[in-house]
């Protein structure tokens, strides 16, 4: 007992420590010696310094007006570049308010309704947010039975509705992909050549060789490419976030995987383990040319030797795509296994002379 007692002595002691160094990397504005931690054992002494010593270097590239001249930089010009553009999660610091609003709550009771606040965090490189000790409200009705299949229907008590406008998944557009039986049909046609059908493009796999176990849909709302993709035992994880409509639930109700990260983050897999990532909608000219630099390679780092990037209905300017955006993906060295090209004929894509791009590229197996 008086083990455990002391156990939790240090990890209070531990938690105080991290809370007051967080506090003076909170408030810039304090210059003078860092309050002393108490007796913490070394490796936890270590951490603390490791966390103090990045966002002092993170500091240092953001100066505040008080701070001492700037030394010669030795900072590698992707760090600078990519903190400019991207999260590192003491971007967090830059955004006070939201998150002392996000951290006030009352440990080991009920947390706040605030699913808004924390992807607002994330949305700013706040990610991952720091966690907290408090109970995140559920439904109070379980569901009583599997999904049968990924296309059956969404039960709206399954879902907390209290942050959305809507209350109910008949509520949202038909055009965000609550709609199963529409869902349904989704990404299986081929009306022009900026489709690719899923028989398609098992087709396409088989006959160049690659066998699909495992992919990643960026921005995938709520699921339907997995969804489809598991119909044939191939699993896809979908990365999707919560933009005024419960899509992480969504997705997770059809007993598919939700990754909730946003698309400026590394992807939380490993290097070379995916057959194949698709770039849904999400990803378009909206996304700054820096940023997308890095996700493709980004993408590139998790997709094995022989995988596939399927660009699925990438928009932008025509004069861009020629310009800025055939060139950066030009980069990545993959081969073109499709490329097709067609304007975009809603009516902002005519206003501002918008074409799609679908690609499936493969990814060269050595370089
Ligand atoms: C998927 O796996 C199941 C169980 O192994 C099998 O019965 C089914 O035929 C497979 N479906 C496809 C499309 O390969």
């Amino acid at each position: 007992m008086g083990y455990t007692m002391g156990l939790n002595l240090l990890l209070l002691v531990a938690m105080v420590a991290t809370n007051i160094l967080s506090l003076y990397h909170l408030s810039s504005t304090l210059q003078s010696k860092p309050p002393l931690p108490p007796p913490v054992p070394d490796h936890l002494l270590h951490q603390l310094t490791t966390i103090r010593a990045t966002i002092n270097h993170l500091t240092r590239l953001h100066p505040p007006p008080s701070s001492t001249p700037k030394q010669p930089s030795t900072i590698p010009s992707d760090l600078l570049l990519y903190t400019h553009i991207s999260t590192i999660a003491s971007a967090c610091h830059n955004y006070p308010d939201l998150l002392h609003k996000y951290m006030n709550y009352t440990p080991l009771k009920s947390c706040p309704l605030d699913s808004d606040v924390a992807e607002s965090l994330m949305l700013r490189g706040c990610h991952p947010l720091p966690r907290r000790r408090c109970f995140v409200k559920t439904v109070s009705k379980i569901p009583n039975s599997l999904p049968v299949s990924p296309f059956g229907g969404l039960q709206d008590n399954a879902v907390l509705w209290n942050v959305y406008k809507c209350k109910s998944f008949g509520c949202l557009s038909p055009f965000l992909g609550f709609d199963m039986k529409r869902e349904k049909d989704q990404l299986m046609g081929y009306k022009t050549d900026l489709d690719l059908p899923i028989q398609q493009l098992l087709q396409v796999a088989k006959s160049h060789g690659v066998v699909l176990r495992l992919g990643l849909d960026i921005g995938g709302g709520t699921g339907t490419f997995a969804a489809h993709m598991k119909l044939h035992n191939v699993t896809i994880v979908t990365t999707t976030m919560n933009l005024g409509a419960p899509y992480n639930e969504a997705v997770a109700l059809r007993g598919l995987v939700p990754l909730h990260v946003p698309l400026q983050q590394r992807l939380p897999v490993f290097d070379g383990v995916l057959d194949l990532v698709r770039c849904g909608h999400a990803v378009n000219r909206w996304i700054p040319v820096a940023a997308m630099e890095f996700l493709l390679f980004d993408v590139d780092r998790v997709l094995r030797g022989g995988g596939f990037l399927w660009l699925d209905h990438f928009f932008s300017k025509a004069a861009d795509l020629e310009k800025v955006f055939t060139p950066l993906i030009g980069k990545l060295g993959y081969k073109k296994v499709k490329w097709a090209v067609g304007n975009k004929m809603d009516s902002s894509g005519v206003k501002n002379g918008e074409v799609y791009l679908t690609a499936l590229l493969q990814k060269p197996v050595s370089k």
